[in-house]
């Protein structure tokens, strides 16, 4: 391909289409769209809570009510989805508030889908936030236990689709759980209700900052046992090829800046749609950076984003949704 290439000066100056502003637009090869972000929310139980979380500057636990006013907001800038995880009130061994009909990220569907029909909920499946020791499914003799958790997880997944959750998004890294959920989900009359699997979700330190926001730390060990290994991307492939095999509409990689490279493939080798998961110790990286002054944290969000959709991301979950939408804007 390259060898038709003129390459010698002065037939090829690549710079004669970088002259302008006006020339940059437009040749111009990714365009970034407030359609493309998904805005994650945590909701946690009582009234008029906004509890900042130090260590994502901007970002906030809050009440239904609250969130309800960030719906408003959210939807006058131009962004339609977001991403819900739920901080119960209580926890115990088998993460049961996550199953609760009244649980608080079925009520906050329930309110938000009230009073916003068009927005597009997806929710977190996943244990780890209602389980006492943190983890992402049940423990037996110190193990997590695959089959076991992937009942619960199914039966999560429904009351979300039953509360009217768009889109079930399971994180926790069971295998089979994609089957289990597609199963639960027809049986029960939820045939349109789509799957977003976390397939390619590596045990990642990106994810320090999120642990505070969701009170989702692990009391003991790590999540090595059920998250992947960062150093590889075969068997990233062959998680993705199972998920696609078991029925998940959209697969996500995650994180997703360290982790271009598998966004890339799955985007060249499989015709589905993908989702990168731009987490939050990537967003506290720039936010860090920015409030001393050592980096323009607008200019880096924007050329972090454009990265994730250049790589082949369809859709991109971002804490930066918000400032990227008034960014687009101008
Ligand atoms: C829950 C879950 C995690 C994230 C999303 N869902 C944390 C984890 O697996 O420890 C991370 C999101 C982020 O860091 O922004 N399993």
């Amino acid at each position: 391909m390259s060898n038709f290439i003129q390459t010698d000066l002065p037939v090829s100056r690549p710079r004669r289409l970088r002259r302008t502003a006006v020339l940059r637009d437009m040749f111009r090869e990714t365009r970034l769209a407030k359609s493309d972000l998904i805005f994650p929310l945590f909701v946690a139980t009582g009234e008029n809570v906004k509890r900042e979380i130090t260590s994502m500057p901007g970002i906030h636990q809050l009440s239904i009510d609250n969130v309800l006013r960030e719906c408003e907001e959210l939807l006058s800038v131009g962004i339609n989805s977001i991403l819900l995880f739920g901080i119960p009130a209580v926890k115990d061994e088998t993460g049961s508030a996550a199953i609760a009909r009244d649980g608080i990220v079925q009520a906050t569907v329930r309110a938000i889908k009230d009073r916003f029909p068009d927005i597009v909920v997806v929710t977190d499946v996943c244990l780890c936030a209602y389980t006492t020791h943190g983890h992402c499914g049940v423990i037996r003799d110190g193990e997590v236990v695959n089959d076991e958790s992937v009942d619960l997880i199914a039966e999560q997944a429904l009351t979300h689709a039953q509360s009217g959750a768009d889109i079930v998004a399971p994180s926790d890294m069971m295998d089979g759980r994609v089957a289990a959920i597609r199963e639960k989900l027809d049986e029960n009359g939820f045939a349109n209700t789509a799957i977003m699997a976390y397939s390619a979700k590596f045990a990642s330190a990106f994810y320090g900052p999120f642990r505070q926001a969701a009170d989702s730390a692990p009391q003991f060990g790590d999540r090595r046992s059920y998250q992947m290994d960062a150093a590889n991307a075969d068997e990233a492939i062959r998680e993705i090829v199972l998920d696609i095999h078991e029925g998940a509409d959209i697969v996500m990689v995650k994180p997703a800046l360290a982790y271009l490279d598998i966004v890339r493939r799955t985007k060249d080798e499989f015709n589905v749609p993908v989702a990168a998961y731009n987490v939050s110790g990537e967003y506290s990286m720039i936010k860090a950076a920015a409030e001393r002054g050592w980096i323009d944290g607008t200019a880096a969000m924007m050329e972090a984003l454009t990265s994730i959709k250049r790589a082949g991301a369809d859709v991109i979950i971002t804490y930066f949704a918000k400032e990227a939408a008034a960014e687009l804007d101008k």
